[in-house]
């Protein structure tokens, strides 16, 4: 074995301060998944959510177009909308009921001088778009545009069911005591496939091929179900974006940085119409132990960690090379500053 590269120092993993320049520096330059595009389907529909730590709100204007705002009332800083979803005509601040539009322009300020200025006081815009029926957002706006950011991902996918003729299943998400980078160097490889997913591992036939596209930004892994000969293909997209794509189903995770060792999965899912009940139960049976199996060996990984003891590993480029350039994305966006 050649070339071995050394892993992210230990404390990486427990750092708040390496966490808070993650947020800025990963997590805020690049494209989010929010939610799919069918729960903003109308005007005045809004979805609240947040990225490190920043509260957004994305709606449906009147002119049907997608927009998206720090969720900030410009007055005093409070949330302009407080529930997570909604339908409204204009985003009214709680605190002292200025209003917006849904284009994000200030229409009222109770009480302020009528030459007060509104239009200096506009909600702040973020950057949304839309790929494949699902919404994203970026906060950053030098970050390229979404379908260049997906790369590879976009073309690799197009032989499966888009999502707009699926039907939306269901909504998991799950919170785990481990950093999001331990969660995402699992994510990357599939050397732990065959001792940690032992019943996923038997379901697929042997040769899988992962390969890392654009210096590592997107890992996609091609596998074949053993048993009924379809194909599936699975994306890992820096920083935190997974889809499995197959012939009758989809899905997409989210892995979320809650706090330095905490970190929630999200996962949506849809299936082709002709999918019956029995099977979707049984994919998702399915989807949740696995994701069970790397969260149990992620908490391990973290809690030696954080112990203290272990400094740093190894990793093989041959084995593992989507960790080793996840981890060298994470170590550029760090470094780079
Ligand atoms: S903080 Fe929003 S109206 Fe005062
Ligand atoms: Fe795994």
């Amino acid at each position: 074995m050649s070339n071995l590269i050394e892993s992210l120092p230990a404390d990486w993993y427990y750092s708040p301060e390496i966490f808070r320049k993650e947020s800025t520096r990963i997590f805020e330059r690049n494209w989010c998944f929010i939610c799919p595009e069918a729960e903003l389907a109308e005007s005045g529909q809004y979805i609240t959510s947040d990225i490190s730590g920043q509260s957004i709100v994305i709606c449906r204007d009147q002119s049907h177009q997608l927009r998206g705002y720090l969720n900030v009332c410009r007055h005093r800083a409070s949330p302009v909308c407080i529930k997570r979803t909604g339908k409204l005509t204009r985003f009214t601040c709680p605190y002292h009921a200025w209003s917006y539009n849904l284009d994000g322009q200030l229409l009222n300020a109770p009480g302020f001088d009528r030459n007060f200025d509104k239009t200096r006081y506009s909600l702040f815009p973020i950057r949304v778009a839309t790929w494949n029926s699902l919404v994203f957002v970026c906060l950053d706006a030098e970050c390229q545009g979404l379908n260049e950011w997906l790369g590879g991902v976009v073309k690799l996918t197009e032989q499966f069911p888009a999502v707009a003729d699926m039907e939306f299943h269901v909504r998991l998400s799950n919170t785990f005591p481990a950093n999001w980078k331990n969660y995402s160097d699992n994510s990357a490889e599939g050397y732990h496939l065959a001792t940690i997913h032992r019943d996923l591992s038997r379901s697929l036939m042997p040769e899988i091929r992962i390969t890392a596209h654009e210096d590592g930004k997107y890992v996609g892994f091609e596998v074949v179900n053993r048993e009924s000969g379809s194909p599936g293909y699975w994306a890992y997209k820096f920083p935190g974006l997974l889809m499995h794509f197959g012939e009758g189903s989809f899905n997409v995770e989210r892995i979320w940085p809650l706090e330095v060792n905490q970190s929630r999965t999200d996962r949506w899912f849809w299936f082709r119409p002709e999918i019956d009940d029995r099977e979707r139960t049984e994919t998702i049976r399915f989807s949740n132990q696995v994701m069970q199996e790397d969260i149990d060996i992620c908490t391990r990984v973290q809690e030696n960690l954080q112990a203290g003891h272990y400094d740093r590993g190894v990793l093989s480029p041959e084995r593992e090379p989507g960790t080793v350039f996840f981890q060298s994305c994470v170590r550029q966006a760090l470094e780079d500053g």
